[in-house]
């Protein structure tokens, strides 16, 4: 009898994982439901044509979701330091994220079940570590 397939769970979205920064906060929403199409072909493998689709589109996102973030961080006033150590932060993912389209490329058998469970963890660690910060220099709301 062979093992079970490795199957993560999808990403799903809620609102306590909100920044209060609507773009930001849809851009969140769009990346988990992105990353989750992995997962409707699990098996398949990185270098097969509909997973390069996935991870290509992904890719694109990525990089307008950190640019978009990090205009947003500037108008927010975010100090250099920290913004300095974000952005740091963003470039390690992208280089990650261009490694493992390298070893696509190559041939590596990783399956999209896999490639999700990596991207999900940076995602999940840079959600929790460094964008929760950005929620220090959202002005709060007057009430009306
Ligand atoms: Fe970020």
């Amino acid at each position: 009898m062979s093992a079970a397939p490795f199957t993560p769970g999808k990403l799903v979205w809620n609102d306590s994982l909100k920044l209060g920064v609507p773009e930001i906060d849809e851009q969140h929403a769009l990346l988990f439901g992105m990353m989750n199409r992995l997962l409707d072909h699990p098996e398949s493998l990185a270098y097969d044509e509909l997973i390069v689709d996935i991870l290509t589109d992904l890719g694109k996102f990525l990089i307008l979701h950190f640019q978009t973030e990090e205009a947003m961080m500037r108008k927010l006033g975010m100090p250099p330091e920290e913004y300095e150590q974000h952005v740091h932060a963003h470039n390690i993912i992208i280089d990650e994220y261009a490694e493992l389209n390298l070893a696509a490329a190559r041939g590596k058998h990783h399956t999209a079940a896999e490639i999700f469970a990596m991207v999900k963890q940076w995602v999940s660690d840079h959600l929790h570590a460094s964008d929760a910060k950005i929620r220090n220099y959202v002005p709060v709301p007057s009430p009306d």
